[in-house]
């Protein structure tokens, strides 16, 4: 279960990344690298999240032309991202030339290519301002499903999801195809800011390959142990 919880080091206070990543080294495989240290720390940021052999999960959720961001996602790739995502909205075009580009990125440096994941309908969007921000009478799933279809067409890895929302995307694209899930919240956590969550155990029950947690763990009075609890949930579902 190690493998497959990822832990989002949401600061951008390099000591606390340290910190964080000593106390959790033995129990946490994955980190997740999101805009707010990105824009602290730069590229300087990979060394403190990979310090003790962790992999890191660069959510940037690009989204632009095609060439613009095949170039970013290369550049993380040579940086050594484990795991890029990028907004399939953005298109299949921008999907498969970012494909290319961590492949071609991966190959020069003799490293493995990362996992690329697409960003669907952000969760924090429900139906009415889904069909309102894209003036479309689409339901909200099914708009989900297809972009989670064309992520697979253009050759990315998997998709970012609501657990909610695993169900149809596996029946879409099949078992060899990542769900990661955020908006994870452990019954004894405070929801904060996020809505449509579910448990650790109802996650991995329903069928997600990873789960992202955040403040559950990095705002706990003792991140190790509440990483250990959650890890003992995901093992027993
Ligand atoms: O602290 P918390 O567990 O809510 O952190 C969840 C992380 O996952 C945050 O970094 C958040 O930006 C990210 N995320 C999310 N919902 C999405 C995509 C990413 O909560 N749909």
């Amino acid at each position: 279960m190690k493998d497959r919880l990822i832990v989002a080091l949401d600061t951008d206070d390099g000591e606390e990344i340290d910190w964080l990543s000593g106390t959790l080294m033995d129990r946490v495989r994955w980190f997740k690298m999101g805009f707010q240290t990105f824009s602290a720390l730069g590229m300087e940021a990979f060394p403190w999240f990979k310090q003790n052999g962790h992999k890191v999960f660069v959510d940037l959720k690009f989204h632009d032309i095609p060439n613009t961001v095949a170039r970013d996602v290369g550049t993380m790739t040579k940086h050594g991202a484990n795991m890029i995502n990028m907004h399939a909205s953005g298109g299949f075009e921008m999907m498969q030339i970012a494909r290319n580009s961590a492949d071609d990125a991966a190959y020069k440096a003799n490293i493995p290519r990362p996992i690329l994941l697409g960003v669907t309908v952000l969760t924090s969007m429900d139906e009415t301002g889904f069909q309102r921000n894209f003036g479309s009478e689409r339901q909200l799933i099914k708009q989900v499903v297809y972009l989670a279809q064309l992520a697979q067409e253009a050759g990315l890895d998997g998709v970012v999801a609501s657990p909610l929302e695993i169900e149809p995307i596996r029946k879409a694209c099949g078992d060899n195809f990542f769900i990661v899930t955020p908006g994870i919240r452990p019954e004894w956590a405070e929801t904060g800011d996020q809505r449509r969550i579910t448990t650790p155990a109802e996650a991995i029950r329903r069928g997600a390959d990873y789960i992202v947690v955040g403040r559950p763990i990095i705002e706990a009075d003792d991140p190790l142990e509440a990483a250990e609890m959650i890890l003992d949930e995901m093992k027993e579902a």
